[in-house]
């Protein structure tokens, strides 16, 4: 595997219908590294993954995969350089475990090409990375929502690509497993230099897990950089709209976002400055 693709975007528009989402957006992913995605509910996180995956064509602007229009390429050619877990993917009925693992794979198969040792390798250690082997025989329809979400992980990892987007990776995931998935995804970026994109929930791990954080409220980046600089009780409160106390992560040193909130605060306590 190479590290090194590159994915950024122009002047991008995405609308659904006439109802612009994104206005004019311009991003650079930093190839080899991992960017969190934060932001409020429907402030278009998902849409700009799906833009940059070219699941949604632009109304204006580009989207560049290595500086050429992704939406000019083969599409097999996009599948074996970037995968994409979207938000909420839906599994054909009956589908077992392995069988969805192993259409991760599908981009990697020409015309004539049989399934290889090397898929064989890849759909094994996705399905371990992600400890769903012993679900392997199992129907997807058939398992917990945290059990579903980790073989939809499988699947994206089964992809090898060099490019990995993921769209709220952790849902329905308990505490652990969270951990768990996204110290593989640094793993996976520390040990192939995979190019990660994550939108994350959970801003204090957003924190602790990103190389770069992008801030985007109301389809516009806001603030992007390296968390300890992005991060301050002003952008928390522009963004989020939340008022908050920072503190050092005592495990990783990273900004700690604290909400203040209506009902546990006194306010004596509460930094002057928020
Ligand atoms: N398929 C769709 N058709 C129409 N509107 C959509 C669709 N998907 C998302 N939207 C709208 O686009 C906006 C951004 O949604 P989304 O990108 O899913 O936000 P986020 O992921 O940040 O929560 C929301 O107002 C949402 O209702
Ligand atoms: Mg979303």
């Amino acid at each position: 595997m190479t590290a090194g693709h590159t994915l950024s975007t122009e002047d991008l528009r995405l609308a659904y219908d006439s109802r612009e989402v994104i206005s004019g957006l311009s991003l650079e992913i930093p190839p080899g590294r991992i960017t969190m995605i934060v932001g409020p509910n429907a402030c278009g996180k998902s849409t700009l993954l799906r833009g940059l995956a070219r699941l949604l064509a632009p109304s204006a602007g580009v989207v560049r995969l290595d500086g050429e229009s992704i939406h000019g390429l083969p599409p097999k050619e996009v599948a074996a350089t970037l995968g994409i877990l979207p938000q909420s993917p839906v599994a054909p009925a009956g589908i077992t475990v392995t069988d969805l693992v192993s259409r991760g794979r599908y981009p990697h198969q020409g015309w004539f090409r049989r399934w290889t040792e090397e898929d064989e390798e890849a759909v094994a250690e996705a399905l371990r990375a992600t400890d769903v082997a012993e679900l392997a025989a199992r129907d997807v329809d058939e398992l917990s929502g945290g059990q579903r979400q980790r073989v939809w992980i499988a699947m994206a990892l089964a992809q090898r690509t060099d490019l990995l987007l993921l769209d709220e990776p952790t849902t329905y995931l308990d505490i652990t497993h969270q951990i768990e998935v996204l110290d593989l995804l640094t793993d996976l970026n520390r040990t192939h230099g995979t190019t990660i994109v994550v939108v994350l929930h959970d801003l204090n791990l957003a924190c602790r897990y990103a190389d770069h954080l992008v801030a985007m409220r109301g389809g516009e980046v806001r603030a992007e950089g390296p968390p300890a600089e992005v991060v301050t009780e002003e952008t928390v409160s522009e963004v989020f709209g939340l008022r908050c106390a920072l503190t050092p992560d005592p495990v990783s040193g990273t900004p700690l976002i604290v909400p203040v909130g209506r009902h546990h605060c006194d306010e004596a306590q509460v930094p002057k400055s928020i």
